[in-house]
């Protein structure tokens, strides 16, 4: 007999309780309770199936049974429909069960996994979800803990090695397609488990997508590699001291029922009737007008500071962010007539809040659990609050937030941080705006805005093939020597790309710089910093800087500053991450269409003449670079008359400054710049007709999408080619390792469209090839 186990943990709502439906950010927690799965290929006892045959229809092709150790959920025989699918039961018996076995059979099927002829078994739940005596609910998310469950032993059964977001993601779709209504967050736990802030997925979208599947035109496996719009998973870094305690009330309530309960009212209201019972808005109790998004948009404020102050250990703020999302939750029962704090959890709340702890309701209220927040330390407070709440009839539960699963690595976040207080900037978060949540707003919109193809004219470069390449794979050589100069000598690159500047200065920011830290030190590429101005005015911001050097002590780092920047601060810019070359950076266009942007820009010419004489008595190489709207041949003539020997065009077509800056405004009134600018071949095409800049050294950057996008840049007469938005891209939505994998792959590929060029060297491309449609390309 083959058998394998697999458990998933129960979850409870720490707290963004119904805002979570309608995309807001809520804190959930994986408990220790567990519903284990079994599946074996055991036959099945005589008695049993003889039992079951006799209920089931007699025409079907049984595989096996569904067996669990509550009472009250008989055995039932499973079948294949003729296509070899898992059928679906039409009386909702086992329904999450089934919908698991449906898609993980799917996906195994795609994939072709090594035990994909096992294709009949049988399933055994057994859950500690539920009271183990009376079998009632305790409201721990036992649908969530059996799909997921299911999913994990499935996986095992057929040999599949499947990631904590891919687990998730397949839970997801599974319990999506039985309940119609609810956020995900359960399944989010339980397949994590610990303490996680989650954001739910687009409903819509995900339909869409699986109507994609069942037609054909998409798969699991795509869908499981895609963004899905809206969708975070973060786990929660929470010290082991933080204690979870829970209380059940005794009566179950359905979460189902209660959401939609606050759904419909809401709908209703909305939707102008003026029969219905309930207002489009209340009256608080300080006579304020409070509306459902006042409700959505308080819960997110409130489930973000809380985030915090739980990763902090901080109790004071979790007792105020409870405290608030206590109110909040007053509030929108009071808006829709939904009953969510019952008598008895206001009993447990009390009693909580009497002895200094935390407390509120959990998940849709209504019933079921109370939880408070304590530390391990306060046992005495602890054992006598526990008394008071016996007591006074709520049971005491013996749980604790589980262990992780999965590596626990940054990278298995769907998305990597918080960005979701910047997710849709508006005008007034512009007044107030700080550098760092305009750091953090620029990374969101960046991503936001990110399309696969470019319109950087990369496309347009064809070059005209070579049937007869003459040279060997092995033979090609993409590395290169750049920035040497008089009083530099130049670097060895062993690739000619590089990670293009991008941020610092908030502590998401901090994270992003630390993983493309990791990830160009582990494939030898150089990397540039995002502007350092930040750190320059206020040194607490260091540190979001200075970890791409702790974290690639030996790499070729680049500083940035902007061209603004005094001579003696550009310097101090170099100091501060011990860069080996600066970066000064060009962005008229960004700064007029940003609010708080600079008006002035006068000294800017003089400025990189005095930052170019201060880094070469230094012997620091220095970059001129644009941010997105390319540079003129004319420009570059310019440049190189102050001394500059290097210029990055950065050109139009990808990541646009332009349109992030119109985005935070929020007004839309500077759309008509969008296209500004010269896209990156426009850039290297005008700069390569002009002999006098024979001697200028050129990088590229803007746009670039693929290595094929590299190549061309490279025979354009780039020396390096600088890549940003693709790969931040990638690192916010795959993780570092899959960033990593990208960037070794172009590495490789690089040299094999060299190859196919027959050209064994850089200079060899910038030399031999030719384009299709040479005029356009002035070649
Ligand atoms: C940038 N870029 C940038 N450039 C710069 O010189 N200093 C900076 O601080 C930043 N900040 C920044 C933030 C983010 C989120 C992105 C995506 C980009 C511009 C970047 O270096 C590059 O010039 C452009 O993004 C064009 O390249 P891509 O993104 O199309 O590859």
């Amino acid at each position: 007999m083959t058998q394998v186990r697999s458990s998933a943990p129960g979850k409870l709502y720490i707290a963004g309780e119904y805002a979570v439906v309608d995309g807001c950010a809520a804190i959930v927690a994986a408990v220790s309770r567990y519903v284990t799965v079994s599946i074996s290929d055991e036959t099945l006892n005589e008695e049993l199936r003889e039992n079951l045959q006799k209920n089931a229809p007699s025409s079907r092709n049984y595989c096996g049974a569904i067996t669990s150790d509550a009472e009250k959920y008989k055995p039932l025989l499973w079948a294949r429909a003729s296509d070899g699918s898992i059928e679906i039961q039409n009386d909702g018996k086992y329904a999450y069960v089934l919908a698991a076995m449906g898609v993980v059979d799917a996906y195994a099927s795609e994939k072709c996994a090594p035990n994909i002829n096992r294709k009949s078994y049988n399933v055994h739940i057994s859950s500690e979800l539920d009271d183990a005596k009376t079998g009632r609910k305790y409201g721990l998310g036992s649908s969530a803990a059996v799909t997921v469950a299911v999913i994990r032993a499935l996986c095992k059964w057929y040999g599949l090695n499947l990631s904590t977001p891919e687990i998730c993601k397949l839970a997801l779709i599974a319990s999506s397609s039985v309940k119609k209504s609810g956020s995900g967050g359960d399944v989010a736990a339980s397949s994590y488990g610990g303490w996680t802030m989650y954001r739910a997925y687009s409903r819509e979208w995900l339909e869409a997508e699986l109507t994609l599947v069942k037609s054909g035109c998409s798969d699991f496996g795509e869908l499981l590699h895609k963004k899905w719009p809206r969708l975070e998973v973060k786990r929660l870094n929470v010290d082991k001291s933080l204690k979870l305690l829970v209380g059940w009330t005794g009566s179950p309530a359905s979460s189902a029922k209660l959401v939609s309960s606050v759904e419909s009212s809401v709908k209703t209201s909305a939707e102008g009737s003026t029969e219905s019972s309930v207002e489009t808005s209340a009256f608080d109790n300080k006579n304020q007008l409070f509306t459902y998004e006042d409700f959505c948009k308080q819960s997110e404020i409130c489930v973000q500071k809380l985030a915090r102050a739980i990763e902090k250990f901080e109790i004071s703020e979790i007792s105020s962010g409870f405290a608030q999302n206590r109110a909040l939750l007053q509030k929108l029962s009071a808006l829709t007539g939904t009953v969510i704090e019952t008598h008895e959890l206001t009993k447990f709340i009390e009693i909580a809040t009497c002895a200094g702890v935390p407390a509120k309701t959990s998940g849709a209220g209504g019933g079921d659990c109370a939880i408070a927040l304590s530390t391990i330390y306060d046992n005495n407070v602890i054992e006598t609050m526990k008394s008071t709440w016996e007591a006074n009839g709520i049971k005491p539960l013996n749980i604790d937030v589980t262990e992780i699963f999965g590596t626990g690595k940054p990278s298995e976040n769907i998305v990597l941080d918080a960005f979701a207080k910047s997710r849709e900037p508006n005008a007034q978060s512009v007044q107030s705006c700080t550098i760092q949540n305009r750091k953090d707003a620029h990374i969101a919109l960046a991503d936001k805005q990110y399309k696969t193809r470019a319109d950087s004219d990369f496309d347009k470069v064809r070059f005209v093939p070579n049937a007869l390449p003459q040279v060997a794979l092995e033979e090609i050589d993409a590395s290169v020597n750049v920035l040497g100069s008089e009083v530099c000598d130049s670097v060895h690159w062993c690739s000619p790309i590089y990670i293009n500047a991008m941020t610092g200065g908030s502590d998401a920011a901090k994270k992003v710089n630390a993983s493309l830290a990791r990830v160009a030190a582990k494939n030898s590429v150089a990397m540039a910093s995002g502007s350092l101005s930040a750190a320059l005015r206020d040194e607490t911001l260091l540190s979001t800087f200075s970890v791409i050097r702790s974290e690639n002590p030996h790499g070729f780092v680049m500083a940035n500053v902007s061209a603004g920047t005094s001579a003696s601060d550009a310097l101090r810019a170099v100091n501060m991450i011990h860069a080996n070359a600066l970066q000064v950076h060009l962005n008229a266009a960004q700064e007029l269409v940003m609010q708080e942007g600079d008006r002035d820009f006068r000294n800017w010419l003089c400025n990189i003449e005095s930052i170019v004489s201060a880094c070469e008595a230094l012997s620091v190489p220095v970059i001129v670079k644009e941010t997105g709207c390319g540079i003129s041949a004319k420009d570059v003539h310019r440049l190189k008359d102050v001394g500059v020997r290097t210029v990055d065009v950065s050109g139009r077509g990808g990541t646009n400054f332009v349109t992030i800056e119109n985005a935070r405004r929020n007004l839309g009134d500077c759309d008509y710049l969008a296209d500004w600018g010269l896209t990156t071949v426009e850039s290297l095409v005008d700069i390569r007709k002009c002999d006098s800049l024979k001697n200028m050294e050129v990088f590229a950057s803007g746009g670039v999408r693929t290595p094929l996008d590299v190549v061309r840049a490279l025979a354009l007469g780039a020396s390096a080619v600088g890549v940003a938005g693709e790969f931040l891209h990638t690192l916010m939505h795959e993780g570092e390792d899959a960033l990593s994998l990208q960037i070794d792959n172009w590495k490789k590929q690089i040299r094999v469209i060299m190859a196919l060029l027959g050209c064994k060297t850089v200079k060899d491309l910038q030399e031999k090839t030719e384009f299709v449609r040479a005029d356009c390309l002035g070649k």
